[in-house]
């Protein structure tokens, strides 16, 4: 197993960075010489090999510069080789579930950690715990979702744990079940929750009790999930991410009427599908969090799985992002993310200017869609021991779902 190397040197120091200017006459000097040295000394194959990585740094470079977080769309671009980027956290220390503890659980190939997000128009910053912190001081962050949300909150939790204290101030008794978990980062008194609500709205059933079939599951469109609901008033910022239950199906109620229902054809009732009750859960979301304190809502993106058939069972065996190209979004991918988009421009313009809720779209898709090698496939289990099964949705810890809260991060600094 490769050696964890220490949490990258820029956590938790913002001054790392070089100002901008020096930066540029830095990178400008290099560049110089080194097209010099290419353009004298190395025959026609060196030139293109080098040419086409420097052009795209000096591009990236530029495009960096010349443009701020204001105005990226974070949600193209490409994953480019970056030896060590995502290598910022041990796992085990943070108390991550074992599941997604890879390291932990004995995969051997580590590459998967040594890839950045490069959007198409700036450069993504590194997480930087200690801006994280101070940006949300005194405020409670809150993930409601499905296991992705889950995911994507160990993932801050472990991302702001590697460099300040913490303490867990509730944690459901059995570890694998993880239905609510609070931390608490004294620092800068910032809570971070994560609430299970798969359908983000009420549901009982499989949502409530695993042990029960997926047929169980019963949506209430006119509630959201009690516990969640119970407790916004106190939130600052809400992340949601869902959507891997509402294609799965569930039979959907509007108080004691039901309207309809997805994947249940045994029942003589209205075909409802996914996309309805999912804009209804955000609709809902957005009423609640309307009033009171100002706040953000930030609509997470539908994360794909990579199962595909590996002899007789399914896994995710591939050991490096797809290329750009490579691999095309599915029809029911883009309609997901069409529905985070129009949602939240449909409650911007519904909220006004004068709004206490700003709402704003995480579009993890496509970053997600390319990294087939980053989840723990047969190491969900220690030494992954050959009992066929592989988790090909979740990502490892650390892993891609990091750059899910670099993004975040984004988001959070951003002027409104
Ligand atoms: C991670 O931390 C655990 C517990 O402190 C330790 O046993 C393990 O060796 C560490 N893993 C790596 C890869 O450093
Ligand atoms: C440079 O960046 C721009 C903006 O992201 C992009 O459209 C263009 O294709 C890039 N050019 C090269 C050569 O990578
Ligand atoms: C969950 O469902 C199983 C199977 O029906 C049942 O035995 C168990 O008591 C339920 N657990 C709870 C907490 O309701
Ligand atoms: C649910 O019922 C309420 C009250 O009858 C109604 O106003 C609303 O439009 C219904 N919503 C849906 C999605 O059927
Ligand atoms: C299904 O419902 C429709 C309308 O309520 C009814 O006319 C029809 O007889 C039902 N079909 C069955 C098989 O129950």
């Amino acid at each position: 197993m490769g050696a964890l190397k220490p949490s990258s040197p820029n956590v938790g120091k913002p001054g790392y960075f070089l100002p901008k200017p020096v930066c540029a006459w830095l990178a400008g000097g290099f560049v110089s010489l080194a097209l010099l040295h290419v353009l004298c000394c190395s025959p026609p194959a060196t030139q293109n090999a080098v040419f086409s990585p420097l052009i795209q740094y000096i591009n990236d470079t530029y495009n960096f510069v010349s443009s701020g977080p204001e105005s990226c769309d974070y949600s193209e671009g490409r994953w480019v080789w970056s030896p060590g980027h995502a290598r910022r956290y041990n796992a085990t220390e943070c108390n991550a579930k074992w599941g997604h503890d890879c390291i932990r659980n004995g995969r051997p190939d580590t590459g998967y950690l040594d890839w950045r997000w490069q959007p198409a128009g700036c450069r993504l910053p590194a997480f930087d715990a200690a801006a994280f912190l101070s940006t949300m001081r005194g405020k409670h962050v809150a993930f409601v979702g499905d296991s992705m949300a889950r995911n994507q909150v160990q993932s801050l939790v472990c991302l702001l744990a590697a460099s300040f204290p913490h303490t867990v101030v509730y944690r459901d008794p059995e570890l694998w079940k993880i239905y609510f978990w609070r931390w608490w980062f004294p620092t800068h008194e910032v809570t971070i929750s994560f609430y299970w609500a798969p359908f983000i709205s009420k549901a009982t059933g499989k949502a409530e009790n695993d042990s029960l079939p997926q047929a169980s599951n019963t949506v209430y469109v006119d509630a959201l999930g009690d516990r969640w609901a119970a407790d916004a008033d106190t939130m600052d910022v809400v992340v949601l991410a869902a959507g891997h239950w509402l294609l799965n199906g569930a039979v959907y109620y509007n108080g004691s009427e039901m309207i309809g229902a997805h994947n249940h054809d045994e029942l003589n009732t209205t075909y409802i599908g996914y996309a309805l009750p999912l804009r209804l859960a955000y609709r809902k979301s957005v009423e609640r969090l309307s009033s009171g304190r100002p706040r953000t809502l930030v609509l997470a993106t539908f994360s794909p799985s990579h199962f595909e058939r590996v002899g007789d069972s399914y896994g995710c065996p591939r050991k490096a992002p797809y290329r750009e190209g490579e691999v095309a979004m599915r029809d029911v991918e883009k309609e997901l993310v069409g529905i985070a988009m129009e949602e939240a421009e449909a409650a911007r313009a519904r909220g006004g200017p004068g709004s206490t809720l700003r709402v704003e779209v995480l579009s993890v898709t496509k970053l997600a869609k390319m990294r087939p090698d980053g989840h723990p496939g047969v190491y969900m289990y220690r030494d992954a021991p050959s009992n066929g099964k592989s988790d090909c949705l979740h990502f490892c810890l650390p892993g891609p779902v990091d750059t899910f809260n670099e993004i975040l991060q984004q988001i959070l600094t951003k002027r409104r």
